[in-house]
């Protein structure tokens, strides 16, 4: 009988890496997780017994899109990582990472889009006065925040919420629909 392969997989972090976190949790299979900078994803990571490397970056106009996106790819190659997860990534890669990895590359972003892309969707949503926003997971393309979308799910504005109140409801429903997300794609790479 012929076994299917595992693929494998990394996730890609900057920060808190509380969606990291609930996936480790969830037991997802992650091979590797690789961030831009020293953060608390990493911490988890290592905590957790898997394979990790910091990629560190510049910020400003000394930094080179292209030949950082060229080092990320050669450490995923390095490691023959199937699908890339970036959950709370916060570097914008070159077109070359979208044609090396396909639909093999996804993102999670903090809001109903195409509704508030960038680096401020909750803040946005909140000062904008909508009532409800949420979170999308979509394939990564090289338009920020853009993408085929591969799951949305609403989350309620209350009258009294703050960036903080809003974004922790937001991560709530992050953590559980990312976790099944990538569950599912995992099936299909
Ligand atoms: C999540 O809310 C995710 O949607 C957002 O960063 C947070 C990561 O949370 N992603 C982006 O803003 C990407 N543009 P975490 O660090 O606690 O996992």
């Amino acid at each position: 009988m012929e076994t299917k392969q595992m693929k494998k997989l990394a996730v890609l972090v900057s920060g808190v890496g509380s969606l990291l976190e609930a996936m480790i949790r969830d037991n997802l299979p992650i091979d590797f997780v690789l961030a831009d900078r020293s953060c608390r994803g990493i911490d988890i990571a290592q905590t957790a017994g898997i394979e990790t490397e910091i990629l560190p970056r510049t910020f400003g106009k000394t930094f080179d899109r292209y030949g950082y996106t060229l080092e990320t790819i050669k450490v995923l190659k390095s490691r023959h990582i199937d699908l890339v997860i970036m959950a709370g990534y916060m570097t914008f890669f070159a077109p070359v990472m979208f044609k090396h990895f396909g639909k093999r590359i996804t993102n999670i972003h903090p809001s109903l889009l195409p509704a508030f892309k960038g680096d401020h969707a909750v803040r946005d949503a909140l000062e904008f006065g909508v009532k409800i926003t949420g979170t999308t997971i979509h394939y990564a393309t090289e338009e920020l925040d853009n993408g085929p979308i591969i799951a949305q799910e609403a989350v309620p504005i209350l009258d009294n919420d703050t960036v903080e109140t809003l974004w922790e409801r937001i991560k709530v429903v992050e953590r559980r629909l990312y976790t099944e997300t990538v569950r599912k794609l995992l099936k299909d790479v």
